[in-house]
């Protein structure tokens, strides 16, 4: 029988070792930012009822309409969606739980999001968002810090310069007025409609303003502005948030064609680019969804938040050159089987209990051969559990790096077994010091 080759989903990738160590960088990063912020973790389930979406992202958005994994629970009927994002999943959560009685939240989540687009570089259909969630601030003060927040996460990541764009898409009824004037706008020309924005018109034609077609530009350009229909609140909130952004030193550009593509935002809208990542070179999104709380079935209370995708920036971090490398073995002990593999496994315990990271020979094999095995796992240093050195009730501790003559055991030495492991954990802290 042919074997059968299997290889993973189109559009989702696998986190390979090699690649841990950027990973659980950016995690901790921005996680040590979030805290010093307030921030704290929440974990919702990759699985919802498909309503938590189709209500909370809007019926007619891309993400509803074409995105989405949906199914029937084939043991009792439920319509379930793969999470496509998280902000929804976590407003369900905090309504069900009643987490906004009587106070508010600020939260952080980190976890694969599934949609079903065109995979290319930068877009997956699963992939990770690290996001947060302020719930129960008004704002404009808490739009601003949280973009003071991310400012700091992408300084402690090193991703270079990323552009912010700003935008408001004012109050409900701001909204209604300048849809209506779309409506109108667009009804009069639709000629020039193409006919995904005809289909769009009287559903969301805020989203044709979105449009990529350049036969429509002219048209987009010249249609009415939602900051003309903008009342004094919703001025006063923007311009409040661009002098708190402004005074910590931020730099932006207002963008007034910066949509958004899920339906639930009103007031803030944000995103940071970079021109180094190609087409797919948003690297967040976020904004105010004060509607939301109350959408999904809560106590009215506002809301705002951001999700970053991790795969962007990583990509960005490798574009820059500032992945760190993994090491993630200190010491590579080395023996001749039998009794002195007995003293090679509780030599590297000891070694352990001394915060040192360490792999000991798996098997047999001959010297030169763990030699190479020590080389390529990337450690330190080689610990000879060997005959003829622990019949003296000693080990051999040779370091296997460029950087030898800096640190301790250039050369091959000879140190007493019970001696070694505190010996070894200090050539290490010399090593990390470098
Ligand atoms: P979003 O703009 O849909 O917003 O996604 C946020 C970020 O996730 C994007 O800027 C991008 O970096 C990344 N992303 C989105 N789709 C993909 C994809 N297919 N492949 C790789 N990366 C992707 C939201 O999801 C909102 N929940 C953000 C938010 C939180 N708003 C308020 N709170």
């Amino acid at each position: 029988m042919a074997k059968e080759k299997f290889t993973g989903v189109k559009g989702m990738n696998d986190m390979l070792p090699q690649d841990a160590a950027v990973w659980q960088h950016v995690q901790s990063t921005c996680v040590g930012v979030l805290e010093r912020y307030g921030y704290q973790e929440i974990r919702t389930p990759i699985l919802e009822n498909t309503r938590v979406f189709t209500r909370g992202v809007g019926e007619v958005t891309d993400i509803v309409e074409k995105e989405m994994y949906s199914f029937v629970d084939s043991m009792n009927g439920d319509q379930l969606t793969l999470r496509p994002e998280c902000t929804s999943a976590v407003v369900r959560a905090v309504n069900e739980h009643n987490l906004l009685y009587g106070t508010n939240q600020r939260l952080w989540y980190f976890g694969p999001m599934f949609r079903h687009e065109r995979p290319q570089r930068g877009r997956y259909r699963q992939f990770y968002q690290l996001g947060a969630e302020a719930l129960g601030m008004e704002g404009p003060d808490v739009d601003a810090e949280m973009i003071m927040m991310l400012s700091r996460m992408w300084k402690a990541l090193g991703v270079g310069p990323v552009k912010l764009e700003l935008n408001t898409l004012g109050a409900l009824e701001e909204r209604q007025a300048h849809r209506d004037a779309l409506i109108r706008y667009f009804e009069q020309n639709q000629d020039v409609l193409d006919e995904d924005a005809k289909r769009r018109l009287y559903t969301n034609p805020l989203r044709i303003l979105d449009t990529k077609n350049p036969e429509m530009q002219d048209l987009v350009n010249a249609a009415p502005r939602l900051l003309d229909f903008l009342g004094e609140k919703s001025r006063g909130f923007l311009s409040r948030l661009e002098e708190l952004v402004s005074a910590a030193g931020i730099e932006y550009t207002i963008n007034p064609r910066l949509v958004r593509g899920l339906d639930y935002y009103n007031h803030t809208v944000f995103e940071w680019i970079t021109d180094r990542l190609g087409a797919q070179g948003t690297i967040c999104g976020g904004g105010r969804y004060d509607p939301l709380v109350e959408m999904l079935g809560g106590r009215p209370a506002p809301g705002v938040g951001f999700a970053m995708g991790i795969e962007r920036v990583i990509e960005l971090l490798r574009e820059v050159g500032q992945v760190p490398v993994s090491t993630q073995t200190d010491v590579y002990v080395i023996h001749h089987g039998g009794d002195t593999q007995k003293d090679a496994l509780l030599l590297a315990e000891a070694m352990r209990d001394a915060d040192v990271r360490v792999i000991v020979h798996p098997g047999e094999g001959s010297i030169k051969s763990q030699m190479k095995k020590a080389d390529a796992s990337g450690a330190e240093y080689a610990v000879f559990a060997t005959a003829d050195e622990l019949a003296q009730g000693k080990v051999a501790v040779k370091c296997l790096r460029e950087h030898a003559a800096e640190v301790p055991f250039a050369q091959q030495t000879l140190v007493d077994v019970a001696d070694a492991p505190t010996a070894v954990a200090q050539a290490i802290a010399a090593v990390r010091a470098l």
